[in-house]
């Protein structure tokens, strides 16, 4: 194929890698990522973790920027053109998956508005104890105005964003805050390290206990891997749908998954030392980055400047992962039902509004309304997305390429990465014969134990 005159491009390889990267990096390392691991053992699930991005991460990452570059198109009609016929269901499966995920997203969006908000109001600033801060938090996710309020704000911000169009609504976002974001986490954990007490969080977090390594931490960590990096559900074959032919989609593709991990790694570091520190317990589950850092915040000078512009970034780290999943829904409808672009993001912001409402009230009004094995709407729309629909996504991508169209057909994508004649080949392998192999196992192990072990 060639480039396609009409078809917007990014305005610069970097352009790409840090709107990619931009999608990549987001609540996901720095809100997810630390309470799964504290939940699951800490040092072992992240180095199940770790061997997950290096297997099965990075080469999904490059088939589906393959395949986007190859195609240029959204996710439905990319696989109408690697698969035909009922291999299309993939790409709506992604766009499903890009919807829901935002239904409950946007719920943890909106809490990094509302502790911006607390930072500047001086609210955070009373803060002087994990008691204190744990009542904040659960004061601040059980009431319902607040929790539909900042939804609807995230949503707003989203929206406004993605209106404005590929190159310049995206791009400029992505460019300025990463660097930032990464000074402000080393700051973080150098005072995390230096509070008495914090060894036992390096431990718990660094010194991996292998019997600790079940069915559970294995698709927990594999979850945490597509959804981290923003696998499973076309994002990067959207993404990768804007890329000019004169990239190289193998060396883009290990710096973006190199940003990500780091990323989240460096959230573990700057959390569990100062979890331990304090006395908290680190299965605290999702409030556990909202409870942690306030505190280590308190014991900061200028704790509270660090507070906002630190909340203010994960604000917009939220910002450019959200937007790259209403963009595959919103490329959907554009490119294969011709509705304008306004129009588009305007009807999925509104049904992403609605159906985000149960997840903004699941810790509070609805908090007792449970659903599928005993979940609030919250959690199960994040247990069917990232335990289910992202990883079959990516087995999908990985069978319809390896299978189904043919690896040979799309090798030539790889042709500006010139000197990296054995690392092609073993993506073509591990794309064709180790993913699919180890996600099937995993997927279908983990069906049979949750049926045999609720
Ligand atoms: N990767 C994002 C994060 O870690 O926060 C979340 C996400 C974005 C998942 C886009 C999936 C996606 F397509």
């Amino acid at each position: 194929m060639t480039d396609n005159p009409k078809r917007e491009q990014w305005g610069s390889k970097l352009g790409f890698i840090l709107a990619a990267a931009g999608s990549a990096v987001g609540l996901g390392n720095i809100w997810k990522f630390p309470y799964l691991a504290g939940e699951n053992g800490g040092a072992a699930f992240v180095l199940v973790y770790l061997v997950c991005i290096v297997i099965l991460g990075l080469p999904i990452m490059i088939a589906e920027i393959v395949i986007g570059r190859h195609t240029e198109k959204d996710p439905v009609g990319a696989f109408k053109i690697i698969g035909t016929g009922p291999w299309s269901l993939v790409g709506y499966l992604g766009v499903a998956a890009g919807f829901f995920i935002m239904t409950y997203y946007s719920v943890v969006g909106g809490w990094t508005i509302g502790y911006l908000v607390k930072s500047l109001s001086g609210a955070l600033c009373s803060i002087t104890s994990s008691a204190d801060s744990e009542q904040l938090f659960a004061r601040f996710i059980q009431s319902p105005w607040e929790m539909i309020l900042y939804h609807f704000l995230f949503i707003g911000a989203t929206v406004g964003v993605v209106i404005f169009g590929v190159a310049g609504g995206i791009e400029r976002f992505s460019k300025i805050i990463m660097p930032v974001l990464f000074i402000l986490l080393i700051i973080l954990i150098i005072r995390g390290l230096t509070l008495p007490g914090a060894d036992a969080g390096i431990r718990f977090y660094l010194n991996p206990d292998f019997s600790k390594i079940t069915p559970k931490v294995i698709i927990e960590a594999l979850g945490q891997c597509f959804f981290s990096l923003s696998l499973g559900m076309g994002a990067m074959i959207t993404y990768g749908s804007y890329l000019s032919r004169k990239d190289k989609i193998l060396s883009s593709s290990i710096k973006i998954v190199g940003i990500d991990s780091i990323v989240a790694i460096l959230s573990g570091l700057a959390i569990f030392p100062a979890v331990f520190a304090v006395g908290m317990t680190p299965e605290k589950g999702p409030g556990l980055t909202f409870n942690i850092l306030p505190v280590v915040f308190s014991r900061m000078p200028y704790g509270f400047v660090f507070a906002t512009l630190f909340f203010l970034l994960l604000f917009i780290a939220a910002l450019t992962s959200a937007i790259s999943l209403v963009q595959v829904v919103v490329a959907y409808v554009t490119d294969e039902k011709g509705w304008s672009r306004a129009r588009a993001v305007l009807t999925a912001g509104g049904l992403i509004f609605l159906l985000g409402i149960p997840a903004a009230l699941s810790f509070g009004t609805m908090k007792d309304v449970k659903i599928f094995f005993g979940n609030t709407y919250f959690d199960f729309m994040d247990i069917l997305t990232s335990i289910y629909m992202l990883p079959i996504g990516g087995l999908l991508i990985a069978v319809c390429l390896g299978y189904k169209y043919g690896l040979h057909n799309t090798m030539h994508e790889l042709d500006a990465d010139t000197n990296s004649f054995y690392l092609k080949e073993i993506w073509a392998f591990t794309i064709k014969y180790i993913s699919p192999v180890i996600l099937l196992a995993i997927i279908l192990y983990f069906g049979v134990y949750k049926m045999i072990v609720p």
